[in-house]
């Protein structure tokens, strides 16, 4: 990888880059230039990881970013600090001779990354340093792995079904590979909604899982093709948000499932939009940070939020 020769000279960055990293770029899969999958193998080895929870990754802002990236303005007071940001441990959920792995069998950890360019709160730090990795690349991987966004109070007779948007599928990969070698004996459901086809990283795993277990599918909702938004296109078929889709019927229509909370745990993973989780949890005052959003429309079922004191059936986690 190389760094911005304006910021700071060759031997520095060398020496920033001894004290700070402490991993390994082992693999990188790039789905498209924008989305890939990163595997990442720590010095110390892996610590035990419960399928889908998170760790943290970081690169020094002396690091170059890709061309195209929001302008990050002057960075002189932090140029030989590392920025993290958290991510989703995901799974190739098949090894390369078609046996099932989870996370706990494999000496790296996979990641599945898209690139922010822009955004309107802050230029975005860590992914346009992200994109900039090649394999044998050194980087900075926490110690530790966080997170209840897991399947810890899942029965195995249940059905589980899982809502992400674009990456959000990440957490979700690491949890089917567990509950399909576990033998989970409910359905498995797994949806994700991407702008375009291109983005489904994990697509053609998906479709193996399909055609070997009776009891799992995947199902895309893509919103930026043309037969989503031209309604002259000979396939169009209009555009749905996941929330539309459940709210629609469609969703229980389509997979043949009732979302019942006594029997089917629900898993929400990505945009806050699509999650909507409540700002206000008193019963008399609910609200929520958006209306019409999946935990909403959840609760209105009788499905309840899981909560370390309480245990319940929505499980989310929001990436921003
Ligand atoms: C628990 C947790 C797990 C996460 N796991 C993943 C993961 O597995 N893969 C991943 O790509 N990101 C993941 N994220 C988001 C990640 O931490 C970074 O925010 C993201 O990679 C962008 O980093 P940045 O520094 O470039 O921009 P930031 O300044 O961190 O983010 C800028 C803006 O980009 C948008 N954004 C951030 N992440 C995403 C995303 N994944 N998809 C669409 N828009 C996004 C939001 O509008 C955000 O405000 C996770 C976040 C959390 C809290
Ligand atoms: N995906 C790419 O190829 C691509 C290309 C260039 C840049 N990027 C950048 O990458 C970042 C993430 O892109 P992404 O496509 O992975 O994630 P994303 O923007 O979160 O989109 C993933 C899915 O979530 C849907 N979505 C958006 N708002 C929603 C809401 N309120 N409720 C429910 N669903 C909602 C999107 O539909 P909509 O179509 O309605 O948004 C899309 O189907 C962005 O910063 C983007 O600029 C991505």
């Amino acid at each position: 990888m190389t760094s911005s020769p304006t910021l700071l000279p060759a031997s520095e960055v060398e020496l920033l880059r001894l004290e700070n990293y402490n991993a390994t770029v082992i693999g990188i899969r790039r789905c498209h230039d924008e989305l890939m999958v990163l595997r990442v193998r720590p010095d110390r080895g892996l610590p035990y990881i419960v399928a889908g929870q998170y760790t943290v990754l970081g690169l020094g802002y002396w690091e170059d970013r890709v061309p195209g990236a929001q302008e990050e303005g002057d960075i002189s007071r932090v140029v030989r600090k590392v920025v993290k940001r958290a991510y989703s441990i995901s799974c190739p959920i098949l090894d390369e001779g078609g046996r099932l792995v989870s996370v706990n069998d494999l000496d790296y950890m996979e990641f599945y990354v898209v690139l922010v360019r822009r955004s309107d709160e802050r230029p975005p730090a860590l992914t346009p340093r992200l994109f900039r990795l090649t394999v044998g690349d050194r980087l900075f991987c926490g110690p530790h792995v966080y997170g209840n966004y897991t399947l810890a109070r899942v029965p195995l007779d249940a059905n589980v079904v899982f809502f992400a948007t674009g990456t959000g599928e990440a957490p979700h990969n690491a949890m089917i590979a567990q509950l399909l070698k576990t033998g989970q004996r409910g359905r498995i459901v797994h949806v994700t909604s991407v702008r375009w086809k291109k983005d489904l990283g994990y697509l053609a795993v998906h479709r193996e899982l399909e055609r070997r277990f009776a009891n799992y599918r995947y199902q895309v909702l893509t919103t930026r093709e043309p037969e989503n938004l031209d309604p002259s296109h000979p396939n169009y078929s209009g555009k749905m948000h996941i929330q539309d889709y459940v709210a629609s019927g469609r969703f229980e229509n389509d997979m043949n499932l009732a979302l019942d909370p006594d029997t089917t745990h629900v898993f929400l993973c990505g945009n806050p939009a699509m999650i909507g989780a409540p700002v206000r949890t008193q019963a008399a005052q609910r609200r929520y940070a958006v209306s019409g959003g999946m935990v909403e429309l959840l609760e209105k079922r009788g499905f309840q939020i899981d909560q370390p004191h309480e245990s319940g059936n929505i499980h989310f986690e929001s990436y921003w």
